[in-house]
């Protein structure tokens, strides 16, 4: 077994940039669910990020202790725990991305949805204080339903005036990191040249992965594919009952959002071809948010890929994911009418 040093060494090489491709430019990040089964190894990842200058933490409970923690950790990071509300607005002063993990897991037999009534509030309040005090942050939303809740965000941002729509994904990353690994295991294919675009939304029939258009190019017979898709939309799922009523993905999840943090991060500091598939404000269907690959910049999105050519079949799952998708982003829109 790794000691934890050389653990920590072997994920500092994993997730620090190339000479070539680093960045001189100090990065100040906030996580919003920092203590949770998601928040502490994310803020670990990010912990060992050399782009990131400022960690804040900022969690209803434990903060004190996982900042600690990571604070002796030999990286540039500087790490800052704040504990509960009346700490939350200091720990997003600075804050150029906010990562937000807060809220309630699934147990088995719930959907996501079902968290619905307990997170929309939580995102509700947590995006009001980004409005207060970093409003021209990138904000990034783990929490589910992510169908919902970035449309609450949105519109608290909106009530608000200080909404941009290039500043607001629900990282939807952890759909892609699993199609990339069922696709490469099937396939025999090198995990780091695999790369499988996923649209949508981020729940059951809503997650479309686009096989057909994997690079490298992948073909299945019929009934693979459907089997295949279904796995990928059903992958939380998998997770959820093999934990047992322990909660939900949280270290997969941690590595999907620690490398679309990444990502984002390098758009920002200028360096070109950042692309992320991510939820977002979009006018590619009749949903008014919707999942493509996105092109990253110094002010968020540059400009959305779209969804570009697809297979009946994937015409199919989309037409099947509509919907629900705005039933869900309706839901949202609601609960913030009706609440803020
Ligand atoms: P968890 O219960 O382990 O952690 C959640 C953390 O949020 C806890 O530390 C809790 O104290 C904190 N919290 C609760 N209310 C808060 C508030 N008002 N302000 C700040 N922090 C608060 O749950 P988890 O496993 O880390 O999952 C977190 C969320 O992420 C869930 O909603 C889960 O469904 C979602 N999730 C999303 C994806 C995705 O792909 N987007 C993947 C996995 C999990
Ligand atoms: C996932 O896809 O793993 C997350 O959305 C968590 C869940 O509830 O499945």
């Amino acid at each position: 077994l790794a000691r934890p040093t050389q653990l920590v060494c072997v994920i500092r090489h994993q997730f620090s940039t190339s000479s070539k491709s680093r960045s001189q430019k100090d990065a100040k990040v906030a996580v919003l669910g920092a203590a949770g089964g998601i928040g502490q190894p994310l803020s670990l990842l990010l912990k060992c990020q050399p782009l990131i200058s400022h960690l804040n933490l900022y969690d209803i409970a434990h903060t004190p202790g996982v900042a600690a923690d990571l604070s002796h950790i030999e990286t540039r990071a500087k790490v800052k725990g704040f504990l509960g509300e009346e700490q939350l607005r200091q720990c997003l002063e600075g804050a150029q991305v906010v990562v937000i993990p807060a809220g309630v897991p699934r147990k088995p037999g719930m959907t996501r949805d079902d968290l619905f009534n307990t997170n929309a509030g939580i995102v509700r309040d947590l995006t009001d204080a980004i409005a207060d005090v970093c409003p021209k942050a990138m904000v990034c939303i783990i929490t589910n339903p992510v169908n919902s809740t970035v449309p609450i965000a949105s519109e608290v941002l909106k009530r608000r005036g200080v909404y941009d729509p290039k500043r607001v994904f629900g990282v939807t990353t952890l759909d892609v990191v699993r199609s990339n690994t069922f696709i490469s295991q099937i396939k025999g294919l090198d995990l780091t040249k695999t790369n499988c675009p996923v649209i949508g939304g981020h729940s059951g029939i809503t997650i479309i992965p686009l096989i057909s258009q994997c690079t490298p190019p992948v073909s299945f017979p019929t009934e693979e594919r459907a089997k295949l898709t279904e796995r990928i939309q059903n992958a939380g799922t998998e997770v959820v009952e093999a934990k047992a009523g322990a909660g939900s993905a949280t270290l997969s999840m941690a590595f999907a959002a620690a490398e679309f943090t990444k990502t984002l991060i390098e758009a920002l500091n200028g360096m070109e071809g950042k692309v992320q598939c991510a939820y977002v404000r979009s006018d590619e269907t009749e949903a008014k948010y919707f999942a493509t690959p996105v092109l990253l910049g110094k002010e968020g999105i540059e400009k959305n890929l779209g969804m570009g050519k697809l297979l009946d079949f994937e015409v199919s799952l989309l037409k099947a994911a509509m919907p629900e998708l705005i039933k869900n982003i309706e839901k949202g829109e609601e609960f913030v009418a009706k609440t803020y």
